[in-house]
């Protein structure tokens, strides 16, 4: 019924320069607000509808989870999903391992589902996942009464023998992590009265608004202490259509394509632009870029554009540490786009970034080197060496099963003087299928490399 996407062995891949990159096109569904619309749709009462879900390995693993717990999640004709709710506290226990895949959104935020029910489930992931630090989720989880055991160093595979009585908690986030955040308010669904998150700096605020979007009574307040963000428990969330918008993660690839190619000229539709997603796109412009959000929208409790872009040159700029939380996932492009543009560009706050599907900061260094660009690293900083046009290329990057190291390399070689050779395009279906094939229609010159 749900078509798994196999994982193949590595599949390198090569960009030369592209031709410029015009038209429009639409980037699949948001990979957070995916995930999240299939695990609130599990626990809702009734068939919730989901159009435009990203159709990527890793929600997919999700879409497989909440299955195999007693929420039926099957794909019509078209596109469309629907998930069969089986209401809050009544999810059923697995009788399988849940393999999460790629995926650290899956693996953290069921943990909080399961947290919060009576039932036992073993969670694994690829071998990205396996080395992915689970303590942060482990900590709140315990508070809220689930017993958790992984494997040494807080890594997966682990097991969650759920709460019986799940106990509402106010848990302050030690690292701006909407994963962690989520997983807490997953897990307080189901325990009685208030749960408070407090949260130093603000992260993605997908899982506030779809569930008020279901019925939740949440509440956010601004302190001097951060942003506390409330959920009333055990609440009776009631199935709901959701529209999935285009991942603004996703159109960062070829927006910033679209900057370095000359002549270029595009537009990205119906893409996603909660303020707390859309860092990147502030630091592009103010590092020169022409981007434009034009007829601006809210569609489903998410605010939507259409982005434009037109090929610009671009200066280097100094990115503050308080941005890092709305552009986590930008960065290996970002560092991109610096390396074409005039000038150093300073990058802080980095040190999540050292755990995310791959360690990010030296994948991009070791990358960006290997096209024969300057980098600097400090503890927790990069910075780019930009040379205000095309760098040399010609490297093979190594991608450590990272989707976004793949797809940001490629790019460059859209835009460098020598082609660039991937190691492994593989992991790209995880987040984004089609990205080569859509790339290549709008000017792009990707093929598979030689292994
Ligand atoms: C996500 C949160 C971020 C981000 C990830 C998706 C989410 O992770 O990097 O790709 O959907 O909540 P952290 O919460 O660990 O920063």
């Amino acid at each position: 019924m749900l078509n798994r996407v196999a994982m193949t062995a590595p599949s390198p891949l090569r960009s030369a320069a592209a031709r410029p990159l015009t038209g429009e096109t639409r980037v699949p569904g948001d990979k957070s607000i995916s995930h999240r619309s299939l695990m609130l749709a599990a626990v809702a009462v009734g068939t919730t509808t989901i159009d435009g879900l990203l159709e990527g390995e890793d929600v997919l693993n999700t879409a497989h989870a909440v299955t195999a717990m007693g929420a039926a999640a099957r794909r019509l004709d078209g596109g469309r999903w629907e998930v069969d709710g089986v209401g809050v506290g009544a999810l059923a226990e697995p009788a399988d391992v849940l393999d999460l895949g790629n995926s650290g959104t899956g693996a953290r935020l069921l943990s909080g589902l399961i947290a919060g029910h009576p039932i036992t489930a073993v969670l694994t992931g690829d071998a990205s996942l396996r080395r992915r630090p689970m303590n942060r989720i482990v900590a709140p989880l315990t508070q809220i009464g689930a017993r958790i055991e992984t494997r040494s160093g807080g890594r997966l595979p682990m097991t969650i023998v759920g709460a019986r009585d799940p106990a509402p908690v106010v848990y302050r986030l030690p690292v701006p992590s909407a994963q962690v955040k989520s997983a807490v308010l997953l897990a307080a669904l189901n325990a009685p009265g208030a749960t408070t998150v407090i949260e130093p700096e603000p992260t993605r605020d997908h899982s506030e608004l779809m569930l008020r979007h279901f019925g939740a009574e949440v509440t956010v307040v601004d302190r001097a202490d951060g942003r506390a963000i409330t959920l009333v428990g055990q609440p009776e969330l009631k199935a709901r259509a959701v529209r999935v918008p285009g991942d603004p993660s996703s159109a960062a690839f070829f927006a910033v394509a679209a900057l370095l190619v000359p002549g270029s000229r595009l537009t990205l539709t119906e893409v996603g632009i909660n303020p707390l997603r859309t860092g990147l796109y502030a630091t592009l412009k103010e590092m020169g870029a022409d981007i434009r959000f034009l007829n601006q929208r809210v569609e489903a409790g998410e605010p939507v554009a259409d982005i434009a872009i037109n090929h610009s040159p671009l200066v280097g700029v100094e990115v503050p540490a308080t941005r890092a939380p709305s552009m986590i996932d930008e960065y290996p492009i970002l560092a991109v786009a610096a390396a074409f543009a005039k000038g150093p560009t300073v990058m802080r706050g980095l040190a999540e970034l050292r755990v995310k599907e791959s360690d990010r900061l030296t994948a991009i260094a070791d990358g960006l080197v290997a096209q024969g660009v300057a980098v600097g690293m400090e503890e927790d900083s990069l910075i780019v060496q930009g040379g205000g046009g095309p760098c040399a290329g010609g490297g093979t990057v190594a991608t450590y099963m990272d989707h976004r190291i793949a797809m940001a390399f490629l790019v460059l070689g859209m835009a460098a003087r020598a082609a660039v050779t991937v190691d492994d395009g593989a992991m790209i279906a995880t987040s984004f299928p089609g990205f080569v094939e859509i790339a290549n229609r709008l000017g792009a010159a990707i093929s598979p490399a030689a292994p």
